[in-house]
């Protein structure tokens, strides 16, 4: 939905407006704008009702910032928004997939370059062993990437080694191979059904499903710096998609 499909058909509060002139700052304040229509037929208001989300009108619920978004919690589900375009498409490729991500919906807010992202509530407060393989595997992709442009995924019948690697390089206990491999892993998972390589599956971006104790990246966005472009990042992720024989996929 474009803005101005949505200044046609409905009544363009003022937040809106004032959240309009914000498009180009980051994801996080304006956003509380949303919570706080009081025209409860809002797009918004209808998708979080449509997907169960319990929620109070004119509510800023509880939030905490990332670096670059911002993430709101409501019960069970948590409401991210983010103004990457990969991040949107990676989590709506996502959905329905339990492993590794807990996405539920993804809505194209009236903002340009604005996507409210709907996911489960996941277990940030994970082991230290995990967090320290999240960085980790994340290092081990930076190397493999430098030795090969194409890189996609981590070979499976070498993850072992490669963790068993870079613990002795960074000095870290042997104790860790396991977790570096269950994150190697993740990161396969998630490219193996969305088409989408996981640059920045770090230490913050990775959690645990609270039911299932699964990893899941609660935090799609890839590595992105001031003049990053999304296109290329996409266009990637349809040609991996077809690679895969995943069906194509219309982004949002
Ligand atoms: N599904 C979730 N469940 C629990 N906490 C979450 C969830 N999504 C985000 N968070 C919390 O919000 C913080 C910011 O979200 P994140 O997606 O990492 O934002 P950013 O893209 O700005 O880094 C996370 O570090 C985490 O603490
Ligand atoms: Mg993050």
């Amino acid at each position: 939905m474009n803005f101005k499909l949505w200044e046609t058909s409905y009544n363009v509060n003022s937040f809106l407006k004032s959240i309009f002139l914000y498009e180009d700052r980051e994801s996080q304040a304006p956003t509380e704008q949303f919570w706080l229509s009081t025209d409860l037929n809002n797009p918004f208001y209808t998708w979080l009702s449509q997907n169960e989300v319990k929620f109070t009108p004119g509510q800023v619920p509880r939030f905490v910032d990332g670096g670059v978004g911002r993430a709101y919690f409501l019960g069970n589900k948590v409401v991210k928004f983010t103004n990457n375009r990969v991040e949107a498409n990676v989590a709506k490729a996502s959905i329905g997939q339990s492993i590794p991500a807990a996405i539920i919906s993804v809505w194209r807010t009236p903002i340009k370059q604005l996507w409210a992202i709907l996911q489960k509530y996941v277990n940030v407060n994970i082991e230290q062993e995990l967090k320290d393989a999240a960085d980790i595997a994340t290092v081990i992709m930076d190397d493999l990437k430098e030795k090969d442009p194409h890189f996609t995924h981590f070979p499976e019948d070498q993850m072992e080694k490669l963790a068993s690697q870079a613990v002795t390089q960074w000095h870290k206990p042997t104790t860790l191979i396991p977790y570096i491999v269950s994150a190697m892993n993740a990161i396969n998972q998630l490219y193996l059904k969305t088409g989408f390589t996981h640059d920045d599956a770090g230490p913050t971006n990775i959690a645990r499903d609270p039911d299932t104790g699964h990893i899941v990246f609660h935090d799609l966005g890839p590595n992105s710096t001031k003049n990053f472009k999304a296109r290329p990042f996409l266009d990637k992720m349809h040609q991996n998609r077809e690679k895969l024989g995943l069906p194509a996929f219309t982004e949002v």
